[in-house]
């Protein structure tokens, strides 16, 4: 199995909800003999020792708080020194990468929270600018909108306030917009929930059973690959086409060799390509699925933020009429109003609402009043998110043109990234560098299954930085240094995804 797929199955946990497993001596001494890929380490041995366990670190393998082993017994295992693991563990320690604690040992520490373990979410430790996660602050204009949300909570204050599938006028506003893109929907069909991530999860109860797979795009969104696991079921890559996330010919042999109940798709501004899926591509993935008998799961949350004036593609679900929807405010209006919602297929909406209501019993009434209202009328806010993306767009594009011509940058027509290619296989090292230098970056392999897109990073339009020219510099001189210092394995040449 491949070493990332290792991390989701034994050590995904580490979001702070599930302590830590301990790391054996024969574990890691196999994780970094992988990473060293075959060669000896380079001199000072401790020195590249501890960058091996930093990358280990920073692509996922090893999570936040895990022990490492003694040091005896990992020198045994690597056939080294005492001295050099005593080093190298000392090395990390000084650099804040680990912690001592007496009679306990040693515990790893992810400066800037770089790895799978830890959620981009969650508040950083010592970094100043984090690129890490790919959320937005809110638009002027959003405190008068809860504000007029509000004038309808009187008559919500005389009910019980539990609104287990939905506010009624939201999930009337939530179905005229599906019909309106041209997916014919009733209010039945929606059930709201407290995001995008709580729909996913309401799906997989209800549609997953233990030992299912599951398949998802590659990259896909980083949560759902602890999402699937959590819900029992395996991740199935969905092998990415030679110019696009999408391949409807590999989704045919993927569904044929694994038949996964699910699929989980981002056909709308692809977090983190931000690719648009055509209509053919759409039309050609949900018959590959059909045939299959594998249902999809298609989340809409990044579908507002188009970038470039152009047609949008038909709803997935045209051409999918089984499969199930997902959409959220959080993306164009603001990751704290917790609303989201899954628009289920007319036969599956009892077994969802059933799901939704094994979860939680309802979604913030407060929450849902904004989200009803901004829903009604977005496009005040939503241009103001748009013309504040398209800023930091032109503003990344031409700061990584100026110092990085080698760096494989494309401009997206949508959603909230750039999802940016190195010339070399370092994203991992490179995000360990920036992390010493107080910035957290998303590297590719937090977005995959299977460990690939080590040459890729994601930089969110969603950072609000004071100059972009200073931090893609430091970048551009953290990925010259790592590249200068090059190991054999990270000097492996690749084929750019796209
Ligand atoms: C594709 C995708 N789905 C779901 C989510 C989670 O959204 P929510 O905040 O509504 O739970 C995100 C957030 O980054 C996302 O990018």
């Amino acid at each position: 199995m491949n070493p990332i797929g290792l991390v989701f199955d034994s050590q995904f946990c580490e979001t702070g909800l599930v302590p830590p497993v301990p790391v054996t001596a024969g574990r890691l001494a196999s994780l970094l003999l992988a990473q060293l890929d075959g060669s000896p380490l380079e001199r000072p041995a401790y020195a590249s020792l501890a960058t091996a366990v930093r990358t280990l670190a920073v692509d996922g393998r090893l999570g936040q708080d895990v022990r490492l082993p003694s040091e005896r017994d990992l020198s045994t295992a690597m056939g080294l020194s005492r001295t050099t693991v005593t080093r190298a563990y000392a090395e990390l320690i000084a650099d804040g990468w680990a912690r001592a604690q007496q009679g306990a040992g040693t515990f790893l520490r992810i400066p800037g929270s770089v790895g799978h373990a830890a959620s981009p979410l969650v508040p950083l430790d010592g970094v100043e600018v984090d690129l890490t996660a790919a959320a937005v602050s809110c638009v002027p204009g959003t405190s008068a909108l809860i504000e007029r949300a509000m004038a309808d909570l009187p008559a919500l204050l005389r009910g019980k306030g539990y609104q287990p599938v939905g506010l009624p006028r939201l999930r009337e506003v939530i179905a005229e917009r599906y019909t309106r893109r041209g997916l014919p929907t009733t209010p039945d069909q929606v059930v709201v929930t407290s995001g995008a991530m709580s729909a996913i999860a309401v799906v997989l109860r209800a549609q997953v059973r233990r030992g299912d797979r599951v398949a998802v795009e590659t990259p896909t969104y980083a949560s759902v690959l602890g999402a699937v696991p959590a819900a029992g079921a395996r991740v199935v890559a969905l092998p990415a086409g030679p110019r696009s996330v999408w391949d409807a010919d590999a989704v045919r042999a993927t569904v044929r060799a694994s038949t996964p109940s699910l699929a989980y798709l981002i056909p709308d501004f692809h977090n983190p390509t931000g690719e648009l899926m055509t209509d053919e591509a759409r039309a050609g993935t949900a018959a590959a699925l059909r045939a299959g008998g594998t249902l999809a799961l298609v989340d809409e949350s990044l579908v507002d933020l188009r970038l470039d004036p152009g047609p949008m593609p038909l709803p997935f679900g045209v051409h999918s009429p089984e499969a199930f929807a997902v959409g959220s405010v959080s993306k164009p209006l603001w990751g704290g109003v917790r609303v989201g919602w899954v628009r289920c297929p007319t036969t599956q909406v009892a077994a969802v609402q059933a799901a939704r209501l094994t979860l939680d019993i309802g979604a913030s009434a407060l929450d849902q009043l904004v989200a009803a209202e901004f829903l009604a009328h977005p496009d005040e806010l939503l241009g103001l998110r748009l013309e504040a993306l398209r800023t930091m767009r032109t503003a990344w594009l031409d700061a990584l043109a100026a110092v990085a011509p080698t760096w494989d940058v494309r401009e997206p027509t949508g959603g909230l990234a750039l999802w940016v290619g190195l010339p070399e296989r370092v994203a991992p090292e490179l995000a360990a560098a920036a992390a010493t230098r107080g910035v957290g970056l998303a590297v590719g392999t937090q977005f995959t299954s299977d460990g690939s897109a080590r040459e890729r990073v994601r930089l969110p339009l969603t950072a609000t930085l004071e100059d972009v020219d200073a931090v893609a510099r430091l970048l551009v001189t953290a990925y010259d240094e790592v590249v200068t210092r090059g190991t054999a394995a990270t000097r492996r040449p690749f084929p750019l995804i796209a």
